[in-house]
């Protein structure tokens, strides 16, 4: 089942979310619906609070970066691996990160239409519980680590949008806004949250 995505301004993403256990009524079913939503909805990662839960977990699938990357002469670096970053993450804790940091415009999909460069470290050393409820330690970087770093900050109630400089947030005021209200154009479905209405 595809669910709405929560709008910029809900305060369900400025959250701190929650630890679960692999008792957490219908977890198999929320992680299938938020892959049928992410893929409808054309992200590379979504996280359990924009689509209104707030738990620690968010899904990934990378494929559409290594789609992008076919045209290009030069294979680059930061794409390694990223056709097959298909995963879940529960629970996870970003351990360490490391490495000279970079820009990289990042979009958000309960802020459409925006993107806007946000710099990260370069790795993340990550731990978190798998699908099965399996701990897994693991290393990341290039995109791979970008997407981690960008979902991981849902689960914490960070939007990219808290990266950027005062004075780029106020000049995004207006639009950010436009967005809490819906008056947008989405092509999938969407939950604002300074209307009663979804769309
Ligand atoms: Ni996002």
């Amino acid at each position: 089942m595809i669910l709405p995505i929560v709008a910029y301004g809900d305060p369900v993403l400025k959250k701190e979310a929650e630890e679960i256990d692999q008792d957490f009524p219908g977890l198999k079913q929320l992680i299938s619906d938020m892959y049928e939503t992410m893929y409808a909805a054309q992200g590379v990662g979504l996280a359990a609070p924009q689509i209104g839960q707030s738990i620690r977990l968010f899904i990934v699938d990378g494929s559409p970066f290594a789609d992008d990357e076919e045209e290009e002469e030069e294979p680059d670096p930061k794409a390694a691996g990223i056709e097959n970053f298909k995963k879940v993450f529960i629970n996870p804790v970003i351990e360490e990160e490391e490495g000279e940091e970079w820009g990289f415009h990042e979009g958000c999909l309960s802020i459409p239409k925006i993107r806007e460069e946000v710099f990260r470290k370069e790795k993340v050393h990550i731990s978190y519980y798998d699908e099965q409820f399996n701990f897994q330690e693991e290393v990341y970087e290039g995109y791979a680590a970008r997407i981690i770093q960008h979902e991981y900050d849902h689960v914490d109630g960070i939007l990219f949008t808290d990266h950027l400089s005062p004075l780029k947030r106020r000049l995004l005021t207006k639009r950010l806004q436009n967005i809490s209200k819906g008056d947008i154009k989405v092509d999938y479905k969407m939950k604002f949250p300074a209307t009663k209405k979804s769309r």
